[in-house]
C-alpha cells in the first residue's frame, strides 16, 4: 500500500512539472509576440502574431499531449501499485491460511501427543498384563471390566486417581476377590476402617491396594495362581459405600 502512495505522488508531481514547463513556453510564446510589436512593422507583427497563436496553439496541444501522457502513465502506474496491492493482499491472505493451517496442525498434533498419552494411561501400552486403571472424584472405574490372558506370569494393576478429592472424602482402592464374596467384603471393609485401607482380614481376597485420593496412584502385583479354576471373580472398591456401585468382573481367558 506504501508503494502505491509514492507512486501516485510521483505522478502528481510530473505532472505539475509538465504543466509548469508548458506554462513557461507559453509565455515565452507571449514575450515573443509583445516585443515584435515593439519593434517590427505591423504586417509583420500581425505575421508573427499568427506565428505565435500557432506556436501557442503547437505549445497547447503539445502540453494537452503531455498531460495526456502523463495522465496515461499516472493511471497505468496506479493500476500497477493496484495490482501489487492485490498481490501483496493475496500473499498475505495465503500466508495467514498457511499460517492457519500450521496451527490446526500444531492443534492436532498436540491432540494426537495427548491422546497418546491417555491411551499408555488406560493400559494399551502393549503388556496385557498391566491394566491401568483410572478414578475420580465419582463413584467409578474408568473400565468397565478387566480381562487378562492365563499366559500372564503375574498381573499387575495402576491405579491412578485424576480427581481432586482427598481420600478421607473420595477415596478408591481395587480389591479382588470372588464375585460372591465382594458385598461381605464390601461391608467388613467399612468396620476395618481407613488406616487398613477398609479391607477388611479375608483369605477371599486375592488382592488390594491402598485407599488413594486425587492425585495419586497405587499399584498392586499377584499372581494368577492365587485364582482357583471353575470360580467367578470380581474387582470392588472396598470404601465406605463405594462397594454396591464400583465393582466389575476380572476375566482370565
Ligand atoms: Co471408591
Amino acid at each position: 500500500m506504501m508503494k502505491a502512495n509514492v507512486s501516485n505522488v510521483t505522478a502528481v508531481l510530473l505532472l505539475s512539472a509538465m504543466i509548469a514547463g508548458c506554462g513557461g513556453e507559453q509565455d515565452a510564446a507571449e514575450d515573443t509576440a509583445s516585443s515584435s510589436e515593439r519593434t517590427e512593422p505591423v504586417w509583420d507583427v500581425k505575421q508573427e502574431g499568427t506565428a505565435a497563436a500557432e506556436s501557442m496553439e503547437e505549445s497547447a496541444e503539445a502540453a494537452g499531449d503531455a498531460m495526456q501522457e502523463a495522465g496515461d502513465e499516472a493511471t497505468e502506474m496506479a493500476n500497477e501499485a493496484g495490482e501489487q496491492a492485490r498481490e501483496m493482499a493475496e500473499e498475505t491472505s495465503q500466508m495467514a491460511s498457511e499460517a492457519g493451517d500450521q496451527a490446526e496442525q500444531a492443534m492436532a498434533d498436540a491432540a494426537g501427543t495427548m491422546s497418546t498419552d491417555d491411551a499408555s494411561a488406560s493400559g494399551d501400552s502393549g503388556d496385557p498384563c498391566v491394566v491401568d486403571v483410572e478414578v475420580g472424584d465419582s463413584l467409578a472405574y474408568s473400565v468397565d471390566s478387566i480381562s487378562v490372558p492365563s499366559s500372564c506370569a503375574s498381573v499387575t494393576i495402576n491405579l491412578a486417581h485424576t480427581g481432586s478429592l482427598p481420600k478421607e472424602a473420595m477415596g478408591h482402592n481395587w480389591v479382588l476377590a470372588p464375585a460372591d464374596s465382594v458385598d461381605a467384603i464390601g461391608q467388613a471393609g467399612t468396620s476395618a476402617g481407613l488406616e487398613n485401607n477398609y479391607v477388611p482380614d479375608d483369605d477371599r481376597i486375592v488382592a488390594a491396594t491402598e485407599v488413594i485420593g486425587g492425585g495419586e496412584r497405587t499399584s498392586v502385583t499377584f499372581s494368577l495362581d492365587d485364582l482357583e479354576d471353575g470360580v467367578d471373580y470380581a474387582y470392588v472398591c472396598t470404601f465406605p459405600g463405594h462397594w454396591t456401585v464400583m465393582r466389575g468382573p476380572f476375566n482370565v481367558e
